[in-house]
Order: structure tokens, then sequence, then C-alpha cells
């Protein structure tokens, strides 16, 4: 056989392994994935939890080591929910392969979610967004991150070239719209773009990535959400303003500031996270 494809098999096997791993420790069938990312973690206490597993008890499930990144697969029901959620997920920074950075996305498709909501920390590009702001993502920029559907095509889970028009769902987008509007919480909206890290941008890049019209950056999330599309899930996601994006204050950047600005934005994320999730859940 050739290698490619050896590959392309032994890491479906593994995904069958990892999804038995968890069907052998609970059977609640998730509807709604969620990723929940760095000091965004709080919300996994607003579930009734069924099972909590850390990611190095499930087979072939990659490990994060990024703090604020607990590394949890919580299983447990938002109201009638049934929610998985990735406390803390893993980046290509941490030396992972864009393919593995996605396995747990195809896990949670495997286990049965038909939508993944992605969050995160960002930096703010738009001069009108604040620390502490919250933007609904409606588009991203994935150019400048490897593109985690490199290699033989797992043509089990979608095709080769998966179209991207509509990669955030417009009408849970409008859940998320109203989600917001009845807990009074302010969101922004915006484009989203990823970069490797795990270096902050210079402010030229910056000033670039403004040109290219993005509105907040970071170092996640779109890989999920690629595999996520390819995979036919429905897909959301909400990004934490952690920061200003460099050169624009005359702060300097730091990992563990985004992470105490990400806590504490926490409740207010929690409180849209809870008012969204109990809509999408209800839709779909
Ligand atoms: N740049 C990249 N990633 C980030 C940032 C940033 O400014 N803030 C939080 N994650």
């Amino acid at each position: 056989m050739n290698k490619t494809l050896e590959t392309a098999a032994q890491y479906e096997e593994r995904i069958a392994s990892a999804v038995k791993s968890v069907q052998d420790r609970t059977n609640l069938r998730p509807k709604v994935a969620l990723v929940l990312g760095s000091g965004l973690g709080e919300f996994a206490a607003e579930l009734i939890v069924t099972e909590e597993i850390p990611y190095s008890e499930i087979e072939g499930f990659p490990v994060s080591t990024a703090p604020g990144h607990d590394g949890k697969l919580i299983l447990g029901l938002l109201d009638k929910t049934p929610v998985v959620c990735m406390k803390g997920r893993v980046h290509c920074y941490e030396g992972y392969d864009p393919w593995e950075v996605v396995f747990p996305v195809r896990v949670m498709k495997r286990l049965g979610a038909e939508v993944l909501f992605v969050t995160n920390a960002a930096g703010g590009i738009n001069f009108g967004f604040m620390a502490g702001d919250l933007m609904l993502i409606t588009d991203h920029i994935s150019l400048f991150a490897p593109n985690p559907l490199i290699g033989p095509n797992l043509n089990d889970f979608g095709t080769r070239f998966p179209d991207m028009t509509h990669a955030y769902d417009e009408e849970l987008c409008d859940l998320i719209r109203d989600a917001a509007f009845d807990e009074h919480v302010p969101l922004q909206e915006g484009v989203y773009v990823q970069v490797t890290g795990p270096s902050f941008e210079s402010p030229t890049e910056i000033k670039m990535l403004r040109s290219l019209g993005a509105d907040a950056v970071g170092m996640s999330t779109v890989s999920e959400v690629i595999a996520a599309r390819h995979a036919g899930m429905r897909v959301v996601g909400i990004s934490c303003i952690a920061n200003a994006a460099a050169g624009m204050t005359k702060e300097l950047l730091s990992g563990d500031d985004v992470n105490l600005t990400a806590n504490e934005a926490a409740p207010l994320f929690t409180r849209l996270l809870t008012g969204s999730i109990r809509r999408i859940g209800e839709a779909v």
C-alpha cells in the first residue's frame, strides 16, 4: 500500500478508537460540539455533566499544552441539548500537524455532533473594538495557517474541495444575535484571521491584516472550522477580544494578559454562549 493511503487509513482507525474510548464511558449523543478557547473554560460549569474525560485518557487524542487550556472533553446537557465540549484545544504552534489539530473535531462529528461552535481569545484589529468585546465571527481568512485538509482526502468525511462560501451558518448566526439581544450582551461582528503564532504579530503585520479585511486575529479556530465544514457540520463562532492587536496601543502583548482579559469577559461570554446554545439546540 502506498504510504499516504496507509496513513489515512491509520488516521481513520485512530478516530474510531477515540470515538470508542468516549462511547465506552457515556451514551450521551451530542448534538452540539463546543470548543472553549483560552481563558473561556468557565462555561463548562453551566452543563449538567454526564462525563468528563481528560484528553490523555482518549486513545489517540492530542493533548493541549498551552496555558489556559485545561485539556478535557466534557459531555453533558444544557437544558435538553446534549453538548460535547472541549475545554482547551491544541494548536499548530504546539508542534501538532494541522490534521492533528482537527482530530478532535472529527471525533466530535463521529460522536454525533451536527453543529460546531468555536470560541477563542483574539487580538482586536478593528479600531472600533475594545478589550473585553465579544465578536460574532462572520467569515475568516485562513491563508496564513496550514490548511488542515492537506494530505489524502478523508472521503468518508467529505469532498476533496469543500466550499467555504457560507462557512458560518447564517441561520445559526441569527440565533446568536437574538441571544445577545435578549441577554443584553453587546455583540460586535467581523472577520477572524488565523495565523500560526506563537509569536504575536508585528505592528506592520497587523496593518497588513487590517488592509486585507480582518477584524480580529488569533492562532486557532479556522483549522477547526475548515475540518467541520469538510465534514458537513454547521458552524458558528465567537471571539473574545482580549487585547488591541500589536502596535495599536503602547501596551506590549503577553499570553498571561490575554488569558486574564478572557477570564474577565467570561461571565458575559458564558451568558451569551448559554443563550445561544439553548436556541441552537432547539433549532437543530
Ligand atoms: N494575536 C494573535 N493571537 C491572539 C492575540 C493577538 O493579538 N490575542 C489573543 N490571541
